[in-house]
């Protein structure tokens, strides 16, 4: 990935844009809105009787859904055990200039943020007591994933428009493989192309309400045959 910029989305919070795929990792409605509504709310809270709760985040960025994955598993007192693949990680510089700890203020919130980019990659962190951190460089087509491990996945890869090698039912069917039965997939894109491609791969695909400036987002259901899911 070449240059990428910092610009601001409506609610005030950065993102980053990348020209060479005219992406923004967030949407420019919001992306602390966005994480929030997708990921925390459609996601975390959705899954949060699971203890521990164990998360995959396909496409790390910026760290936003990991940070505000950390403060709620704290405040929740969850055990959150997070995982995260990212092929085109941040320098320190792009990771110093984003306003999320200002605007999602928690105590010593921006060393706190900081951490996570810093934290080391391959192996797991304790980042406190209730979150631990393995980020993973590497192209996820490539990925190897343990079986019926996860409990839940962030899906946030760019959008299919730019990178429609993402959004396959071989890359589905990986991730797929390794949620736990009903284990749950959520994404922003609901596009009908893809969710066929998540039924295709073995997901039951939900659309329900999306973030502000999208009506629907997806959440997806792992549904294993008996045998399977024991593996
Ligand atoms: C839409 S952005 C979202 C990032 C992140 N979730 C955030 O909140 O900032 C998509 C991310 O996927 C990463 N990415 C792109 N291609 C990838 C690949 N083949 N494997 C893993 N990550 C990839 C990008 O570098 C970018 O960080």
């Amino acid at each position: 990935m070449k240059t990428r910029q910092i610009v601001k989305t409506n609610d005030d919070s950065s993102t980053l844009f990348v020209p060479e795929l005219n992406q923004h990792y967030h949407s420019i409605h919001g992306a602390i809105q966005e994480s929030q509504h997708v990921f925390i709310d459609a996601g975390f809270n959705f899954k949060k009787d699971f203890n521990p709760l164990k998360i995959f985040e396909a496409g790390f960025g910026t760290g936003l859904n990991a940070f505000m994955t950390m403060q709620n598993a704290r405040s929740e007192n969850l055990s959150c055990e997070y995982w995260a693949i990212e092929k085109y990680p941040l320098s320190d510089q792009e990771a110093s200039h984003l306003n999320y700890p200002s605007l999602l203020d928690s105590e010593s919130s921006t060393k706190h943020f900081l951490e996570l980019h810093n934290s080391s990659w391959g192996e797991l962190n304790k980042m406190h007591d209730f979150f631990h951190l393995k980020k993973i460089q590497g192209d996820l087509k490539e990925i190897e994933l343990p079986t019926n491990y996860f409990d839940l996945i962030y899906y946030d890869a760019f959008a299919p428009s730019s990178q429609a090698d993402l959004w396959t039912i071989e890359v589905f069917k990986k991730m797929y493989d390794c949620l736990k039965n009903n284990g749950t997939l959520v994404s922003y894109c609901v596009k009908g192309d893809v969710r066929r491609n998540m039924a295709a791969a073995g997901f039951k695909v939900d659309k329900i309400p999306g973030p502000p400036g999208k009506r629907e987002m997806a959440r997806a259901t792992a549904i294993k045959p008996q045998s399977d899911a024991s593996k």
